[in-house]
């Protein structure tokens, strides 16, 4: 009988200490990861460099649970994106004494991203950048759309594919390849038909990121997928983009009017400081740009095969990134509107040109604009291009 107390006195014991020890670990955890996301963030990228993919839960968001997926290529390379919004939130990259570090804009909690920033890395939709005082008309109907940006349309409206929820296709653990699909309805934003989209990310192991955008629709819509990651090659938004070399293959670009919106011209860059054929530093020219670079280029293409649409190298990392596309064009955005406001998790302000975009797409405002080349999806058409970015080091 005594033997019996003694040992269940012992087993309320060590039960006891066993909890408090689990609440005392979670506890820290919790914490550590509070005061330094950033560490973490780091801690995690070199600890779980095997090929494949993995998911973690990562709160919610307009009510629904909401996901991080990392993807990680055999060099090590990796991709973190969330099904919110369908948004790269790390693209870690080796520099050129292999020192890995994220060269994209993003947090590493989706509180950072509940607080709307302007789109960093998210997917872009259903019609990236502007349409016109938000009206269009096709087939003999005008659409109204959300003018959240001045007098303007911008970026899918008030809740584009940015600000929903996605749903994850299957992973397979060994394969760093992530599908992202959202039916938009018909009316959403007020655009018209139900739109079913899938994006797909894969990562590559001559470290391209690849995304695959398809689309079917049931009525006509004008249509325009995009990313919108901000990328700072040097890993660190202590130091402007302006020193990086940049390489845009078109001969010509869409000059805008004061809410840039697209004049209609096609004009050629040649002799002016939209000229980055041949590579020129981002800060060259940029003060003759009002406001800084925020423009669409006409890509130097004859079809819709993968080419290279441009190429940015920073000298001090030593990092390159290439983009190819099968788009017809590239909206070049210096970061003009960033203004020290958001501050990355480490506390650091996000100041203007501490980041480019390179966003490949139709034309701006080309639902209004018979001459650029058509945006619009067809019920019975499937709707496919591809992006990669690809990275890469220089000596
Ligand atoms: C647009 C900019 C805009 C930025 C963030 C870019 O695609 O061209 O004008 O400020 O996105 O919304």
């Amino acid at each position: 009988m005594k033997a019996i107390k003694l040992l269940t006195t012992a087993l309320i014991v060590s039960l006891f200490l066993s909890a408090c020890h689990s609440n005392t670990s979670d506890e820290t955890t919790r914490e550590d990861d509070n005061m330094n996301n950033e560490a973490a963030s780091t801690e995690a990228t070199t600890a779980n460099a095997t090929k494949g993919i993995t998911q973690k839960d990562w709160g919610n968001a307009n009510g629904k649970p909401v996901h991080l997926f990392t993807l990680t290529n055999a060099n090590g390379v990796q991709v973190s994106i969330s099904d919110y919004g369908g948004t790269i939130t790390s693209f870690v990259a080796p520099d050129k004494t292999g020192k890995k570090e994220s060269i994209v804009l993003g947090f590493n909690n989706i509180s950072g991203y509940l607080a709307h920033p302007p789109y960093f890395g998210a997917t872009v939709g259903r019609y990236g950048n502007r349409i016109a005082k938000g009206k269009f008309t096709l087939n003999g109907q005008t659409y109204t759309l959300a003018t959240n940006d001045g007098q303007n349309h911008l970026h899918g409206g008030n809740v584009g594919f940015d600000k929903v929820v996605w749903t994850a296709g299957a992973i397979n653990a060994n394969n760093p390849q992530l599908s992202l699909s959202y039916l938009s309805k018909d009316n959403e934003e007020g655009y018209p038909g139900n739109l079913n989209t899938t994006v797909t990310f894969t990562l590559t192991d001559d470290n391209a990121l690849r995304i695959d955008y398809n689309a079917t629709t049931d009525k006509a819509t004008p249509l325009n997928l995009t990313n919108h990651s901000y990328f700072n090659l040097s890993g660190d938004v202590n130091n402007t983009i302006l020193n990086d070399w940049l390489m845009i293959d078109a001969d010509r670009y869409t000059p805008v009017d004061s809410t840039l919106i697209p004049t209609g011209q096609l004009a050629p860059v040649k002799g002016t400081p939209f000229d980055f054929t041949t590579p020129h530093q981002i800060g060259e020219r940029i003060a003759h740009v009002p406001g800084g670079y925020d423009h669409n280029f006409v890509l130097n293409k004859k079809d819709t095969s993968l080419t290279l649409a441009a190429q940015v190298t920073d000298s001090s990392s030593g990092r390159k990134l290439q983009v190819y596309t099968t788009q017809p064009g590239i909206q070049f955005y210096t970061g003009n509107f960033l203004n020290g406001s958001i501050k990355t998790d480490e506390g650091k302000p996000i100041n203007k040109h501490t980041a480019f975009c390179l966003e490949t797409q139709h034309f701006p405002n080309s639902p209004n604009t018979p001459s650029f080349p058509t945006s619009i999806l067809q019920p019975g058409q499937t709707y496919h291009y591809v992006t990669e970015y690809r990275v890469s080091t220089i000596k």
